[in-house]
């Protein structure tokens, strides 16, 4: 992938870059310019590491996403060493298939907390920064789970429906601030939670119907939440972009 400066000292907070699709994202705006706070449960020093040997800035901190408390301390520690958040990537996320006779609320509610409260939380910690700079890119992780008949998933697809809603809405919100506000939905992908969670025969079934005909990577998004992070999409807010080799069509 090209790397142009388009990023060029932003920066870009990433939830969930430990590992997959969040490293991948976190690694291209360092190598675009950006330096990185990531947010993550798990231990982010792999992509602390691989971040500052691109020359830039990062910083992890440990936290739960879901967690009010986690994550007001996370935004203060943030600002504290950046001073400033310019981008947030709402990536972390999980996706534990279970039958619907076996979803109680609790857990409903867990999956709601962490793939959907949870970017409500760190866009109330890193909005009022954007809006004092009149610039900001948000970028929330659907899926496109939601235009297929996937079996065992109704808590996920909730909850990342939700994200289409809340980025529709809070786009209209911020968009006074300089801030756009845009998801980017997935196809099944073989990232680390992807094959951990995902059986294979669901990986294969869905490359079928994709016209791409192939299995996503973590580097499949990538370009797409770089555009929408950029000055190159100043226009472009509320949208839901299908980054998923052409299977679901809005
Ligand atoms: N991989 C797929 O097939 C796929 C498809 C569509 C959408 N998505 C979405 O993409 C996003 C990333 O998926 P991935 O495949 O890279 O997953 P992954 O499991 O490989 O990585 C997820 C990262 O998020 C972190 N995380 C999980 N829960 C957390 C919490 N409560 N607090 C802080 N960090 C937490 C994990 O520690 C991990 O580093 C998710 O929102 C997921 O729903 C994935």
């Amino acid at each position: 992938m090209t790397s142009p400066t388009t990023h060029t000292d932003r920066v870009a907070v990433v939830t969930g870059a430990a590992q997959g699709f969040g490293r991948a994202i976190a690694t291209e705006l360092a190598r675009r310019g950006a330096d990185i706070a990531i947010v993550d449960l798990g231990d982010a020093s792999d992509a602390v590491a691989e971040i500052e040997s691109l020359g830039r800035k990062a910083l992890a901190v440990k936290a739960d996403v879901s967690s009010p408390e986690e994550v007001t301390a996370a935004g203060a520690q943030i600002l504290e060493t950046f001073g400033q958040t310019d981008i947030l990537v709402n990536n972390a996320g999980v996706y534990p298939f279970k039958d619907f006779f076996d979803v109680d609320y609790t857990y409903w509610k867990k999956i709601q907390a962490i793939n959907l409260d949870s970017q409500f939380l760190l866009a109330k910690v890193v909005a009022g920064s954007m809006r004092d700079r009149n610039w900001g890119r948000i970028v929330n992780l659907a899926s496109n789970s939601l235009g297929l008949a996937v079996p065992a998933l109704s808590h996920y697809m909730a909850s990342k429906g939700g994200v289409i809603g809340f980025t529709r809405g809070l786009a209209t919100d911020l968009a006074p601030y300089g801030i756009t506000v845009n998801a980017v939905a997935p196809t099944a992908s073989r990232t680390p939670g992807g094959e951990a969670n995902i059986a294979e025969e669901v990986l294969q079934g869905v490359a079928n119907m994709q016209a791409i005909k192939r299995s996503g990577v973590a580097e499949d998004i990538v370009g797409t939440v770089c555009f929408l992070t950029s000055d190159d999409s100043a226009f472009v807010t509320g949208q839901t972009i299908m980054a998923d080799g052409g299977l679901v069509r809005l």
